[in-house]
């Protein structure tokens, strides 16, 4: 994949968090002493709280208390990386959407307002990449001012929000406007659209800089996370009771073996508090249903990821830059594992919010501890882990690599439907309706069109791939392309060599084909629509499945000797075998060659009840 944009911009930023003390709701008022558009560019401070606070430029701390005139024109620049999942929101009372209640809407007025009755409240207005995203206006310099139009850009640009880090950079910077042109003798709120907990006051102002409202109402119905020394050390939050040591039972006294009289670094001792307050919170009692106990031990599963990725970046990733990668060149660190810490923070964090407010609407309590002694525990190196694993589970209850020739009795098309079984090994494995086991060897004819049905979600985050060797792009081997001959045909001089054709929703998404059927044959074209199909599939499910159905078509028309494999997009190792057949259905190649270079997945009994991998010895 080409990296088309640095993270360089983040780092410099984390790194002056570092020094920080972290001061809370300090009032502020941009742009004070000039008058026109006000650009306010905000920011992100992870480290502050659980979710991490906005900042804004030029003010104090976080979750500042900002202090906007009433009819001048804001504009909340959101391009820095840190605002990824993070879109600003603007609301009446904190937390807006989330709660819910009355946001900034043209349709919602507030204090005597007749706006509501043509749809002209002030409302935010979304802009991507230079452009506005809605059609209402109260902002005559972008457009003319409307009435009876609800749309300010939200549903456009919130959903760009969720999707990876480097789609969303490249969707170019995210900016809304804001004029408030109501001398609204109330606070109003910003918030953050995907993290409740992250509110901030606006306090209205005059042409004078005269407060309309002198009180802070209504009130913040929380108060906002206090990160003790230990945390503020290590980035993270809520490990500070939690350090192992001798006179600390509520974990076992150390996670980190280091080698004698050797210092533990600073990352290692906050891991440590991490493991520890892991530990002590998924001791949970059983009481409550299956549901609660989910709930109960993600929740501290989640808090140690989140808290591992903040201290990494905090102490790791001062200096760490990404730099743009050319296609095929070895991906640096920094470019593979920020985005990660990034997703793990921001999407973890919403996913604790969600599993809060389960637990909420089942009447269960956030957390359900059960008091367990851990003062007795013995460190030993000697742990199950090392030993070879028990004897009866070397064969999976899962068959794979059985034969299986889809549309045997049938000539024309062929559908082949396709799904991933989740539950059969560490990653899943592939299934094909028809066919028994995972990972089945297909046997297909060539010169015939196979269409892969993924429509089915479990598909999601497995695009289905073709290549000469097992696992394609993964290690950089020969897939099926346009321009990848087979054997020692003559068809890349004219790219016309047998490669998959990705459609989306009905519709061809290349420009290749050696499928007249879908495309008139095509010469010198590389693009069989693999670009445009697999980052979607990254996408969050709801969005993948919109952009749906995705099918991909394969006439392998050339004589080849030796096997081809299917493969995952995403993920290595799960790739199956596929055995051309001639047009008397005979196989051209009767071995099994290339060779699979590796093993699938052993699930026994065990981990077949629970649906998991690798659990039988523990
Ligand atoms: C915007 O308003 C101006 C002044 O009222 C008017 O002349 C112009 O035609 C309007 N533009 C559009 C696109 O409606
Ligand atoms: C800190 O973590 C403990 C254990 O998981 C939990 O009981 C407690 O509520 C947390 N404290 C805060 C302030 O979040
Ligand atoms: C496809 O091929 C047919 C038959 O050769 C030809 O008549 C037609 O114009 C071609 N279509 C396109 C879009 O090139
Ligand atoms: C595939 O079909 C085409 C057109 O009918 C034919 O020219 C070609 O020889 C066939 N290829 C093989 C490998 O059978």
């Amino acid at each position: 994949m080409m990296l088309k944009t640095t993270i360089a911009a983040f780092l410099a930023f984390a790194a002056a968090a570092a020094t920080a003390a972290i001061i809370h709701e300090a009032e502020c008022t941009p742009c004070e002493g000039t008058t026109g558009t006000c650009v306010v560019k905000s920011k992100v401070n992870f480290f502050a709280g659980q979710t991490g606070y906005f900042e804004f430029e030029g003010c104090d701390g976080v979750n500042p208390t900002l202090l906007l005139t009433v009819g001048r024109t804001y504009k909340f620049d959101q391009s820095d990386d840190t605002n990824w999942y993070h879109l600003l929101g603007f609301a009446y009372e904190a937390d807006g959407a989330h709660v819910p209640v009355d946001e900034l809407e043209p349709g919602i007025s507030r204090g005597g307002n007749t706006c509501d009755i043509d749809a002209s409240c002030p409302a935010p207005m979304y802009f991507r990449n230079g452009e506005y995203a809605g059609s209402y206006s109260n902002i005559p310099e972008i457009k003319n001012v409307t009435s009876n139009d609800e749309d300010f850009g939200l549903d456009a640009v919130e959903p760009l929000f969720f999707h990876p880090f480097r789609d969303w950079q490249s969707y170019g910077a995210m900016e809304t406007y804001l004029n408030y042109d109501f001398p609204l003798a109330q606070d109003f709120f910003y918030f953050c659209h995907i993290h409740s907990g992250m509110s901030g006051r606006i306090k209205l102002i005059d042409a004078d800089g005269n407060k309309l409202s002198a009180e802070n109402t209504p009130e913040l119905p929380y108060e906002y996370n206090k990160v003790a020394e230990f945390d503020e050390v290590c980035g993270t939050y809520n490990l500070t009771d939690f350090q192992p040591s001798k006179d600390n039972n509520m974990c076992p006294p150390m996670f980190i073996c280091t080698s004698d009289g050797a210092e533990m670094s600073q990352y290692a001792k906050c891991v440590e508090a991490m493991n520890c307050h892991m530990m002590s919170s998924m001791t949970t009692n059983a009481g409550g249903g299956v549901l609660e106990l989910f709930n109960h031990q993600m929740i501290p599963h989640h808090e140690n990821a989140i808290n591992m990725a903040k201290s990494f970046l905090k102490l790791h990733a001062e200096n760490a830059v990404c730099n743009e990668v050319e296609e095929g060149a070895e991906v640096s660190w920094e470019c593979e594992l920020i985005p990660i810490f990034l997703d793990i923070i921001n999407g973890q964090n919403s996913q604790i919010i969600d599993m809060k407010d389960a637990l909420e609407q089942l009447g269960s309590t956030e957390y359900a501890n059960c008091e367990v002694d851990f003062s007795g525990v013995v460190v030993s190196r000697n742990r199950r882990l090392h030993e070879e694993p028990a004897p009866g589970a070397s064969e999976s209850v899962f068959e794979s690599g059985v034969d299986c020739q889809p549309c045997a009795d049938t000539f024309g098309e062929c559908e082949v439907k396709v799904k991933v079984d989740l539950m059969a090994g560490e990653l899943g494995y592939f299934t094909v309706d028809g066919c028994s086991g995972v990972n089945p060897t297909l046997h297909l004819s060539i010169n015939r069109t196979y269409k892969f049905d993924q429509s089915d979600k479990s598909n999601w985050y497995h695009l289905i791939g073709f290549s000469y060797f097992a696992d394609g792009a993964h290690i950089g081997v020969d897939e099926l392309e346009p321009g990848v001959a087979p054997g020692d045909s003559s068809c890349a001089e004219t790219m016309s060599c047998p490669a998959p054709m990705y459609t989306m929703d009905g519709v061809y998404q290349g420009s290749y084909s050696n499928i007249p059927d879908i495309l008139n044959i095509s010469t010198g074209e590389n693009d069989f629509g693999l670009d445009k199909v697999e980052p979607r599939f990254f996408h969050p499910l709801g969005d993948w499945e919109e952009y749906g159905p995705f099918v991909t078509f394969l006439n392998f028309d050339s004589n080849y000797d030796q096997d081809i494999f299917y493969f995952c997009h995403v993920h290595s190792e799960m790739t199956g075998r596929i055995k051309l057949l001639d047009a008397n259905g005979n196989m051209l190649s009767k071995e099994n060659k290339p060779e699979i270079p590796y093993e699938y997945n052993v699930i026994g009994n065990y981990d077949q009840t629970c649906g998991t991998f690798d659990l039988e010895r523990f």
